[in-house]
């Protein structure tokens, strides 16, 4: 069975700590927005589509709490008084990670939702309503387009093949971080094209990176591959254009946290590496992502925010004890090492970095396949938006 990023029942938010993954699946409750703020931010959820959805069921959550509670707070006795706290909680929320637009999209919507409530007159707490409903429908669609997004982009894979007169069986396909169910609300973005060729019968292996030094790809992407079953090797991110050197690769598909207008891509530090080497060695690069990553207010990648990640992140390694030990409780030992030296103070460590649209062949998302306007080095996105 698939992972989950997040789980709902009974009234309750739960995400499991990725932080912890692969070695122990623990499950944290989310009750307050000042939580949901720091599990984003210290990344024991992450993926722009996952911490956008955890953002806005939390919203959800608070403010059908709030509904019920005796007394109500006071913030809920006017429109005016609700606008200005639920402002307050978005603007707050959208500061956790400042890279994945996803997050900024579904704080935006939220704030519109409220907008367009408060011009209708309503009430309240029938605004509040609408916007749980808002909230839960952010998360409840991103499965389907997922789904959507993996088989126009895995169909258009195999016509591309097709067309080179190729057999369209046996695709090999490199990905980079984490792009699955961990990373979404279910059934991922590229690790989706990926599955979606694997259940389609026309995967041959599914390769990936390391993603050093958070190791989505060692812990997560590995993860969710084993659990579904699909072939996999893993390499490291130096490792890439070796890969391509020494074997058949038909695509690198990677996800991403936000989209320029032309349709430079940022995403996990390390793709732009491969999408260098893919383009020399003639391999397509395929972006899969839903529309909401796509930022129409920023013209290319050079205006794109990117997230800097703390030094000592990238000086840390985090794993199980080898060989295995149980502690007193049955879990897997865990330890937390430092690779470097003590006292290294120099140390680079932005968490993404931006593929220009000239080395992308095709951006993918719910609503189709986008490729570059014909004779230019962009997209012209604004069609699918
Ligand atoms: O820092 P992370 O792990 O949140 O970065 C995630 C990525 O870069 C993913 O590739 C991207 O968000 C797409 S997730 C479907």
């Amino acid at each position: 069975m698939a992972l989950a990023s997040t789980r709902t029942s009974g009234g309750k938010i739960e995400i499991v700590n990725q932080l912890l993954l692969p070695h122990t699946t623990e499950f944290i409750e989310i009750e307050t927005i000042e939580q949901a703020h720091d599990a984003i931010k210290s990344m024991k959820i992450r993926g722009a589509p996952a911490i956008a959805s955890l953002a806005a069921l939390t919203v959800a959550l608070h403010l059908s709490r709030a509904l019920q509670a005796q007394p109500a707070p006071e913030w809920l006795s006017s429109p005016e008084l609700l606008d200005a706290y639920v402002t307050r909680q978005l603007d707050f929320l959208y500061t956790a990670r400042p890279t994945a637009v996803n997050l900024g999209a579904a704080t935006r919507r939220l704030k519109n939702r409220l907008r367009t409530s408060l011009e209708e007159g309503k009430g309240a707490r029938t605004i509040a309503q609408d916007l749980i409903y808002e909230g839960r429908e952010i998360d409840a669609e991103d499965v389907s387009r997922n789904k959507a997004m993996s088989k126009w982009g895995g169909e258009w894979l195999v016509e591309q093949v097709k067309k080179k007169g190729k057999s369209p069986e046996n695709l090999n396909v490199m990905t980079v971080c984490n792009t699955g169910s961990l990373a979404t609300s279910g059934y991922g973005t590229a690790l989706g094209l990926i599955t979606y060729l694997y259940e389609t019968g026309k995967l041959g292996r599914a390769f990936f990176t390391q993603s050093t030094p958070y190791h989505q790809g060692s812990r997560l992407t590995a993860l969710e591959l084993l659990t579904l079953n699909i072939p996999s090797t893993m390499l490291c991110d130096s490792m890439v254009g070796s890969l391509f050197q020494h074997n058949k690769i038909h695509a690198v598909v990677v996800g991403a946290d936000r989209i320029a207008c032309n349709g430079d891509t940022a995403n996990k530090v390390g793709t732009y590496n491969a999408a260098v080497l893919a383009s020399r060695h003639n391999i397509r690069f395929i972006v899969v992502a839903p529309i909401s990553t796509v930022d129409l207010d920023i013209a290319d990648g050079s205006a794109i925010p990117i997230e800097q990640r703390p030094a000592i992140e990238a000086r840390l390694v985090r794993g199980a004890v080898y060989p295995s030990k149980l502690n007193a409780q049955g879990v897997k030992e865990q330890a937390t090492v430092m690779v470097t030296p003590e006292n290294l103070e120099g140390v680079y460590n932005p968490s993404f970095d931006v593929t220009p649209a000239e080395l992308i062949s095709a951006i993918v998302t719910e609503k189709g396949v986008a490729v570059r306007m014909v004779g230019k080095n962009v997209f012209d996105l604004s069609d699918i938006v």
